[in-house]
């Protein structure tokens, strides 16, 4: 059981991404007592590396490499040259010893080959252990492995699984289906979230307690672990920040943290589970870090797509792979990428050609709502796109029912190309190829 609550979700926090594995290969690739330096300074670049595309931050990454070994290459090269230059002078002074020399070099050679060949079949047994030592622990390193196999070109990136405690997990699944959480003791999270719905819901805003719509579409928990910022408009920092909102607020759950708390308090069990997984009482703090715990554990591994960037050439038919061409091609995956396949950054909707009727569309003004910029306005998080097919309907309004309906939109307000059939036809082929599969610990599910 973690002793302190708050530092064990930073350790979930640091480990999110391959970025960051990849970081602490570069750091250091054999020694375990670094991984946590490594990964946390990882992590205190999030905020920067989240904010800009990651092309830059993979071709710097590369142009980084390719400058070391450009670097290496001429300091070596250096005191090679250095050394030609010096060698007459010094041949100036050893030529008279030259006799001596070429003496004592053909002794030593004959005692090294005659020890060589007394020790040869030793010699022989023991080298190839020896010679590939380096390739075999590089690769018997999971981080190596994955640094070597996976297309690390690709600006999608596959998903690797946070450090989690079990125990908070099932709290926090437990959290989740707890219609007492609620105003009316009758909603839970999984109502907005259903599993069996791919973590939203059907209806393009659902009601909250009060059968009050709510504001925007609800975005899928499954893998929200990993998006740079909470809510359409990027209200929320964490998903422990975003918690107060469902709630709290008169359009979800409805509730107050005092009503929350009092109901766990006066519960035999959950009071229990608390103390075993935290060792403390419920309080607020607790509740968000085993709800967000619970939602870490929701990635969604080894979609098809997956197993393309992990080298497996069969897993995209033709249609899947021209679709992952064009989504390249027509810069989609400018704005949809990284492990989410979005949730990596902020972006217009309309920034090829203008989307909203009125500027002062309310669910459409976007971050402007939060910082009152102008040139926040219609922007919002980019929604990741993996399990996208069974997230429908979709947009922060819920407005498109199908994925071929935003995959045009997207088309038209995002890339400025024309709409044709067959390129939705095969983009669409290629998103449908983002589903991945809920670990095992999800099957007690039921979905609400
Ligand atoms: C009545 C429906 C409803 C209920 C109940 C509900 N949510 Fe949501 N949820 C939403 C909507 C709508 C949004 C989008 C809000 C926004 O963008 O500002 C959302 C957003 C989220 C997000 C942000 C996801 C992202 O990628 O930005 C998380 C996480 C989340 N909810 C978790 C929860 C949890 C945990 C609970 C239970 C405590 C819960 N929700 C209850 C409707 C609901
Ligand atoms: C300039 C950035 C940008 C580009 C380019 C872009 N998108 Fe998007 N995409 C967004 C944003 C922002 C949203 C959310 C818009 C909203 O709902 O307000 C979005 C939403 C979507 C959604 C809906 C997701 C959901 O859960 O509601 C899909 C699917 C999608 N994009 C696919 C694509 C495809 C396919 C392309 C290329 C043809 C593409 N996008 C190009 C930024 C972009």
């Amino acid at each position: 059981m973690p002793e302190n609550p708050a530092a064990d979700s930073n350790a979930q926090d640091d480990l999110p991404t391959d970025t960051k594995l990849t970081e602490v290969v570069q750091v250091s690739p054999r020694s375990p007592a670094s991984l946590d330096a490594g990964a946390q300074s990882g992590n205190s670049a999030l905020s920067i590396e989240a904010a800009s595309p990651l092309p830059t931050k993979s071709e710097s990454d590369d142009d980084v490499a390719d400058e070391n070994t450009a670097h290496n290459n001429h300091s070596d090269a250096q005191p090679l040259s250095a050394n030609l230059s010096l060698l007459p002078r010094c041949w100036a002074i050893i030529a008279p010893h030259a006799l001596l020399i070429t003496g004592c070099v053909a002794s030593l050679l004959m005692g090294v080959s005659l020890g060589y060949l007394a020790f040869r079949p030793a010699a022989v047994e023991s080298s190839p252990p020896v010679s590939s030592e380096p390739d075999k622990a590089s690769a018997s390193s999971p981080v190596r492995l994955f640094a070597t196999t996976h297309r690390r070109n690709e600006l999608i990136k596959p998903l690797f699984p946070f450090d989690l405690d079990q125990a908070v997990v099932d709290l926090g699944r437990r959290l989740f289906h707890e219609p007492a959480l609620s105003g009316n003791g009758r909603m839970s999270c999984a109502n907005c979230h259903s599993l069996a719905q791919a973590g939203t819901s059907r209806d393009a805003l659902p009601r909250g307690i009060n059968g009050q719509k709510t504001k925007f579409n609800p975005p899928s928990v499954l893998n929200a672990a990993l998006s740079f910022t909470y809510g359409w408009e990027g209200r929320f920092a964490t998903l422990e920040d975003q918690l107060d909102d469902p709630i709290t607020h008169p359009d979800k759950l409805g509730s107050s943290w005092e009503r929350v708390l009092k109901f766990l308090d006066g519960d035999a069990s959950y009071r229990a589970e608390f103390i075993e997984s935290f060792g403390g009482e419920p309080s607020r703090d607790l509740v968000a870090a085993a709800l967000a715990s619970y939602q870490r554990s929701l990635l969604t591994p080894n979609s098809q797509f997956d197993q393309w960037l992990a080298g497996d050439e069969s897993a995209l038919n033709s249609d899947e792979f021209g679709g992952y061409h064009l989504f390249k091609k027509y810069g989609c995956v400018n704005c949809h990428q990284s492990e989410g396949v979005g949730g990596s950054m902020f972006q217009k909707l309309g920034v090829a050609k203008n989307y909203f009727e009125s500027p002062s569309d309310p669910t459409g003004l976007g971050r402007f709502a939060i910082t009152q910029r102008e040139r926040d306005r219609h922007v919002f998080r980019v929604p990741a796109l993996r399990n996208v097919a069974a997230t429908a309907p979709y947009l922060h309004d819920g407005r498109a029912e199908t994925l071929e309906a935003v995959v045009a939109i997207m088309l038209e307000f995002q890339c400025g190309e024309p709409v044709n059939n067959e390129d939705v036809r095969r983009l669409t082929a290629f998103l449908k190829t983002l589903s991945g599969e809920l670990p095992d610990t999800r099957a007690k599910d039921t979905g609400n």
